[in-house]
């Protein structure tokens, strides 16, 4: 029987929350498709700030480096928000993102039908089905550029610099073309290129890998018109391509017409196959401990794990389908709740899933 090594970090606020329940998805995935998982915890992020003094420490990363795949929670909190820049809980996400080469992020906004009236959009602009590809760089980008304090014509002064090399976005161009060509052939990419340096060497990029991909769709739009586009129309997109931060941004808003923040999954990629699996929301300090975080992103995270890293498709199609019949049931936590549907808490949400796998 195959065996998986899975690092888990379970972060703060939510996250330790709902990492258990995706563990719990997990362990019956894998005794119904015959396979077995190893788990190992490492710290990151505040909870590695308390113990150890740095959100990202040196153990965490090997772990992580030898793992098959990494899943997490998620970071950060008011506790930890007067550390330094470089202390600061976020900051161990990114040097853990970093740290294990993982340059492409893949954000998946789809609306499970069930859900269609907890999206704030009207059904007619959703349409029949919506399913997109948020493709975000990760590992570059004004998230790590130079920054720093300075004094300014006498006044103080802070910057960060977005910069991105012709490397960085061919990879991220590749990954995004691939992507298409196994959906819908078309392509979305999103910059500033009316603006910014680095948006018009972006664009630049993107229209020299274009030509390895004839079969692809390609379209371009600045960011601006793209977060207007996504609430007037967003059937219009397939694959969507962007930087950091505007990847970081526009798949929040994206996440909203899936009725939650608390139904977006990810997976974070390099060349291998190693990966890193999480739910695009925060630590929801507003709600932690409360055991009412919806846990499905995490859970739909661990899908996109045995699709991307581990190669069990069926027990990756397996999960998705059983989150889709708990939604059919008219399951909710209260995140996405509407009138007529049952109210429930994380750990039910979570064990309707493991019943239904
Ligand atoms: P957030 O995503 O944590 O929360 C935004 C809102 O969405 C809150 O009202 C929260 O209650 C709600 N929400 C988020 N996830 C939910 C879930 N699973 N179920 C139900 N409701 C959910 O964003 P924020 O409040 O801006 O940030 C809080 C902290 O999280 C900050 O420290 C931030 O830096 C950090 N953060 C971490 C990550 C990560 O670890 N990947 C991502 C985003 C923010
Ligand atoms: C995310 C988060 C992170 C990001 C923060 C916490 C560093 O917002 O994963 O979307 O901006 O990448
Ligand atoms: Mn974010």
């Amino acid at each position: 029987m195959k065996n998986y090594n899975i690092v888990l970090l379970r972060g703060d606020g939510i996250g330790p929350e709902i990492v258990t329940e995706a563990v719990k998805v997990l362990n019956r995935a894998a005794e119904k498709h015959q396979f077995t998982v190893t788990y190992d915890e490492a710290l990151l992020g505040g909870i590695a700030i308390d113990e150890t003094g740095v959100p990202l420490p040196e153990e965490t990363l090997q772990k992580c480096n030898a793992a098959d795949a990494v899943l997490l929670g998620a970071v950060g909190g008011p506790k930890w928000e007067s550390q330094p820049g470089n202390n600061r809980p976020e900051a161990g996400l990114l040097g853990i993102r970093a740290g294990m080469g993982l340059y492409a992020n893949l954000r998946p906004a789809r609306i499970f039908k069930p859900l269609r009236d907890a999206s704030p959009l009207k059904g007619d602009i959703i349409g029949e089905e919506l399913d997109i590809m948020m493709v975000r760089e990760l590992t570059g980008g004004i998230y790590f550029g130079d920054r720093g304090r300075k004094m300014v014509k006498g006044v103080p002064a802070a910057f960060d610099t977005e910069m991105y090399t012709v490397p960085e976005v061919e990879r991220i161009a590749r990954v995004a073309f691939n992507l298409a060509r196994k959906r819908g052939h078309k392509l979305c990419s999103v910059d500033k290129a009316n603006v910014l340096e680095s948006s018009r060497l972006w664009r630049e990029v993107i229209l020299r890998v274009a030509k390895e991909y004839e079969d692809v769709e390609l379209s371009h739009l600045y960011v601006d018109n793209c977060a207007m586009q996504l609430v007037r129309n967003p059937g219009q997109f397939d694959v969507v391509v962007t930087s950091n931060m505007f990847g970081d941004i526009l798949s929040d808003e994206a996440s909203m017409i899936s009725g939650s923040i608390g139904m977006l999954a990810s997976a974070s990629l390099g060349d291998g196959t190693r990966g890193l699996y999480e739910p695009i929301h925060g630590s929801a300090p507003d709600i932690a401990g409360q055991g009412i975080a919806n846990p499905l992103a995490t859970i739909l995270s661990v899908a996109m794990m045995l699709r991307f890293s581990l190669d069990e498709m069926e027990a990756a199609d397996a999960i998705d389908a059983a989150v889709a019949k708990v939604l059919d049931q008219g399951y909710r936590t209260p995140d996405i709740y509407t009138e007529g549907t049952k109210k429930v808490d994380t750990v039910t949400m979570g064990q309707l899933v493991v019943d239904n796998l």
